[in-house]
């Protein structure tokens, strides 16, 4: 059965904004982004929002409702009270461009700094062997669709934009750590060490492991438990391990 819903969007540029009040014709079976795309069919044609697949795939449609971070084609208006006000706004940890698009552009800058993929010298293509647990583990990784709800949630950024220069947030580190759990990733043999860049270089000191990335990712990676405190026990083992530090003075 249809309703008519009470959305209070935010509409704004970098500039200023504010929330607008609208009534919105819902249907049965609808998600968020459907009485978005109403409103923008009949009342605000120039109504800013980005999209692409519908499917929760290409991680486009990032965006808070009701103050929680979450994908507008994912979230079913059955969740919502037919008598709720149903809240959206942007991204906060990212500039508003305008109306519910943000400048996600520190995530393709991020991205960049990491050093990609180091095969062993002298393999061959075809002659790389991995065991299945480590084809598997890196699998859960490359679920992530790039939709930023985990970047855009963590506090480390989300409260403190300072922190944007020293911290890549837990989608980045967790792509460091896979690469560093990758069996044949030789980044090492360029004289580079993954463990000191997560450290040094991505900032993984400041994540104190509040899961909150954890909860608002709409692939269901274990991106802590996971990647993030893995790392962390590998770069302890790196810096505190008495065999290695021997190991390190005797280089020095
Ligand atoms: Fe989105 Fe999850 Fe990837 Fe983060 S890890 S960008 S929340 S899919
Ligand atoms: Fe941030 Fe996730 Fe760590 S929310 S603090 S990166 S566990
Ligand atoms: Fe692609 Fe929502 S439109 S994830």
């Amino acid at each position: 059965m249809g309703y008519e819903a009470h959305f209070r969007v935010w509409r704004g540029d970098a500039g200023a904004g504010e929330l607008r009040d609208f009534r919105v014709e819902v249907n049965e079976g609808e998600v968020v982004l459907d009485v978005i795309h109403r409103l923008q069919a009949t009342q605000c044609p120039d109504l800013a929002v980005r999209w692409n697949c519908k499917a929760g795939k290409c991680g486009s449609c990032s965006a808070e409702i009701n103050g929680r971070p979450r994908l507008l084609c994912m979230t079913r208006m059955s969740v919502f009270a037919e008598d709720e006000t149903v809240t959206v706004t942007p991204m906060r940890s990212f500039p508003v461009v305008r109306d519910l698009v943000t400048d996600v552009s520190f995530n393709y800058e991020k991205a960049r700094e990491i050093p990609s993929f180091h095969p062993p010298t002298g393999t061959a293509p075809g002659e790389y062997r991995m065991r299945q647990v480590d084809v598997e583990r890196s699998q859960e990784f490359r679920k992530c669709i790039e939709c930023f709800l985990c970047q855009n949630t963590c506090h480390v950024i989300r409260d403190h934009d300072d922190n944007k220069r020293a911290f890549s947030g837990p989608r980045y580190l967790m792509r460091v750590a896979e690469l560093e759990m990758h069996p044949l990733d030789s980044h090492g043999e360029t004289g580079g060490d993954r463990r000191e860049l997560a450290q040094a270089e991505h900032g993984l000191g400041f994540c104190n492991i509040t899961k909150c990335c954890t909860e608002v990712c709409p692939e269901h990676i274990r991106i802590t438990d996971n990647a993030l405190i893995p790392l962390k026990e590998r770069v302890v083992d790196r810096h505190y391990d008495p065999l290695f530090g021997l190991f390190r003075r005797r280089k020095d």
